[in-house]
């Protein structure tokens, strides 16, 4: 025995499960979940994502079943990404703004049919690009800023028609979401919310996405990283985020999610603005893979990763294990 006793005994709270959950100082719930989904040409159509086991691409009328699934959990929105034929892709990306588009006809059919479920929509241009860039580029590849601003602007107010209620551009290009906020406000559509992808870095956790959307086979040898962050920087993140949230910004985003928390914890205390997190492809993917390896816990792991944004100070957490969480919170 020791001859002094412990001034505090920090394990007496621990001891027991009642104590442990009035001390716990962050809760996850599936009120907390935003659920990317992958939208496809056809009827009746699914495919599996290789690189994502669990997550499908689906055709409209699946992915309206699969909506009100969700909406019965009580997961409060989804965010549509667009499976573009290759065909329908081009140099300029007019795809991307056409009224009966792969997206905009999903956010309409979404809207009728489950209207209690938010759908938020992708604002960029690389599902539409040729060579799977964000944006216009040129002769150099180079992409061009204040043309593609254009261009988004025009997707959004589609998006904006089409019912959305949150449009989130994830393109990085300077001032375009004053540009868009600018022309929803100048088209009626002032209730329509903006999620900016404001801290949005060059990574490379998003392989699998780009595979899921078939982008990733078009940028080949090149990258984002003359619009996309530099992952070395944290000052510019907050930087990024400031502007966003002058030009217009409803919501604010860091992306990729677990390894950039401290970007999240650091705008929280900041701007104390609604801030979210993307928990990325490839942090699913890698998850998944350990998983089937019987490597990890699953249920277990799932609820403390998306447990450890909301202690980060994120209010919610784009994530493809949103599903899956909301059955295990049940
Ligand atoms: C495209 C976009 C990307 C993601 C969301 N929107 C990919 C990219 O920037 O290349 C990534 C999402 C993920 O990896 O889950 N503008």
């Amino acid at each position: 025995m020791p001859e002094q006793f412990p001034q505090t005994r920090m394990r007496r709270l621990r001891k027991q499960s009642f104590t442990r959950k009035l001390m716990a100082e962050s809760q996850l719930s599936v009120s907390d979940l935003i659920y990317p989904m992958f939208v496809l040409e056809g009827e009746n159509q699914k495919e599996l994502v290789p690189s994502m086991p669990g997550v499908e691409r689906l055709s409209i009328d699946l992915l309206v079943k699969e909506a009100q699934e969700l909406a019965a959990l009580g997961i409060p929105a989804i965010a549509i990404f667009p499976v573009t034929p290759a065909e329908a892709k081009s140099l300029c990306a007019s795809e991307a703004f056409n009224p009966q588009g792969l997206a905009q006809r999903a956010v309409r059919a979404l809207k009728a049919e489950v209207p209690e479920l938010g759908v938020m929509t992708d604002v960029a241009l690389d599902p539409f690009t040729s060579h799977g860039q964000d944006g216009l580029i040129d002769d150099q590849g180079y992409v061009l800023n204040d043309e593609t601003i254009e261009v988004l602007i025009k997707q959004a107010l589609s998006h904006a028609e089409a019912g959305a209620d949150i449009v989130a551009p994830s393109d990085m290009m300077d001032g375009r979401i004053g540009a868009i906020r600018q022309a929803l406000e100048s088209n009626g559509y002032i209730n329509t919310c903006i999620m900016a992808y404001s801290a949005k870095y060059a990574s490379a956790y998003y392989g699998p996405f780009r595979d899921a959307v078939g982008s990733a086979g078009n940028i080949k040898g090149g990258d984002k990283k003359s619009y996309q962050m530099d992952p070395s920087n944290s000052d510019e993140a907050l930087r990024e985020i400031a502007l966003d949230i002058k030009e217009g910004a409803d919501m604010v985003m860091v992306k990729p999610g677990m390894p950039y928390l401290d970007i999240v914890r650091r705008c929280k205390d900041e701007f104390k603005v609604p801030t979210f997190a993307y928990q990325v492809s490839g942090e699913y993917a890698m998850h998944k893979a350990a998983f089937a390896n019987g490597w990890l816990n699953e249920e277990q792991v799932i609820l403390e990763s998306l447990l450890a944004f909301k202690r980060a100070g994120a209010n919610g957490i784009l994530t493809y294990f949103a599903k899956q969480a909301a059955y295990l919170l049940k």
